[in-house]
């Protein structure tokens, strides 16, 4: 359209799960993207599969954000973006006990070297990707955004607890409007089953080891403990739908846009706000997709909170934000992704020239 200018966002991480949903929201919520992602995990075929189910072509730099010259480099060509929605990010947690310096490199310096472009481009508005892994062993369930934030249970939720500290400071010091977004358990795929999750290697997360359990590429799934004081004995987490997830981004910007901030850097808990434990989900898949899921109760998982999930109250009521993906759902797309996994038939097995 003439004269209409496209607000542009940059998104880091955007070939990853929850960035490459958002993306989809933010296009069809009338933004432009772009998206900064080295791919050392992910892969950029998922840009076919928001190309698919939007029309839209995203242009995705393939560039590390610890190399602050490449990421000005981005920035500099491109001048008209009005947000950025930081994504990228290591998050393995086993990973990060085993190589905690990998860990504070990686999401701390892309974080600085990120916001230090901002503030050189005067970027109005940032979003940033927190979890609830913040909340640590929590007392107090479920956890509001006051809930005091315990010891970090590994060097990856230290990196989020970091990175909220940099960005409020940030917020603070230069003015930038800032939002910080904890989530809680993403899972599920996108309804028209041509995006969806790809974990690199075996599965840490529960509904993606369910589901490649059931699709015969696991043996057998192991329950890591039933000897919790909780309703059934397994923990308790709160799964939420990663499109539930992408609303509250597209959502979160349009508040910042509309000037609608309290104060420079607000932070809002991104979970369904039910407590679902281990065996419930693994019925509710069963429940769903009509396969007895082969699992046995193994011992507890060290790190593990016994439970823990979202008072999502302040999210619901200052975002205009109404997760509606229920467990069953988020089993259903979830299933219907690793079957089109299973039988090879998604975007991620076209050849990368395809992707132009
Ligand atoms: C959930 C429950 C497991 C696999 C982690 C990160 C968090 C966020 C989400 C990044 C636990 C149990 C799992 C299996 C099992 N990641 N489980 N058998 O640990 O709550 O959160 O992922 O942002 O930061 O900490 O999620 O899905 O790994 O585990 O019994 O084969 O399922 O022990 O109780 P978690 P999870």
């Amino acid at each position: 359209m003439s004269g209409f200018f496209m607000r542009k966002i940059l998104v880091t991480g955007g070939c990853g799960y929850i960035g490459s949903h958002t993306i989809v929201d933010l296009i069809q919520t009338g933004y432009e993207v772009i998206s900064v992602d080295n791919n050392s995990r992910s892969n950029p075929n998922i840009l076919l599969g928001i190309e698919q189910i939007t029309g839209k072509k995203i242009k995705n730099y393939k560039v590390d954000l610890c190399n602050y010259d490449d990421l000005f480099a981005i920035f500099l060509e491109n001048t008209d973006i009005i947000g950025v929605i930081h994504f990228a990010a290591y998050k393995a947690v086993e990973e990060s006990v085993i190589n905690p310096l990998l860990y504070f490199e990686n999401n701390i310096t892309s974080l600085v070297n990120l916001l230090k472009c901002v503030q050189e481009f005067k970027t109005p508005y940032f979003v940033f990707s927190s979890s609830c892994t913040v909340y640590g062993n929590s007392k107090e369930i479920p956890v509001t955004e006051n809930t005091s934030l315990q010891q970090a249970e590994s060097p990856y939720g230290l990196t989020k607890q970091m990175g909220e500290q940099i960005v409020a400071a940030f917020a603070k010091s230069s003015g930038l409007k800032t939002i910080i977004l904890r989530y809680f358990n993403p899972a599920g795929a996108h309804p028209s089953n041509i995006i969806g999750e790809m974990p690199l290697g075996k599965p840490q997360n529960l509904v993606p080891a369910i589901t490649q359990t059931a699709a015969g590429r696991i043996p057998k799934m192991l329950v890591n403990g039933s000897d919790y004081a909780t309703r059934d004995g397994s923990c308790i987490r709160d799964y939420i739908h990663v499109c539930d997830l992408a609303t509250a981004h597209t959502l979160s910007l349009k508040y910042l846009e509309e000037e609608k901030n309290k104060t420079q850097c607000e932070v809002f808990n991104l979970g369904s706000g039910n407590g679902v434990t281990v065996l419930e989900a693994i019925h509710a898949f069963e429940k769903v997709s009509g396969v007895k899921l082969n699992y046995e109760i193994g011992p507890r998982r060290s790190g593990d909170v016994e439970a823990i999930f979202a008072n999502n109250d302040l999210a619901k009521k200052t975002l205009n934000w109404n997760p509606k993906f229920t467990i069953d759902e988020i089993m259903d797309t979830a299933w219907r992704w690793e079957l089109l996994l299973k039988a090879d038939e998604t975007v991620f097995k076209s050849q990368p020239g395809e992707l132009n």
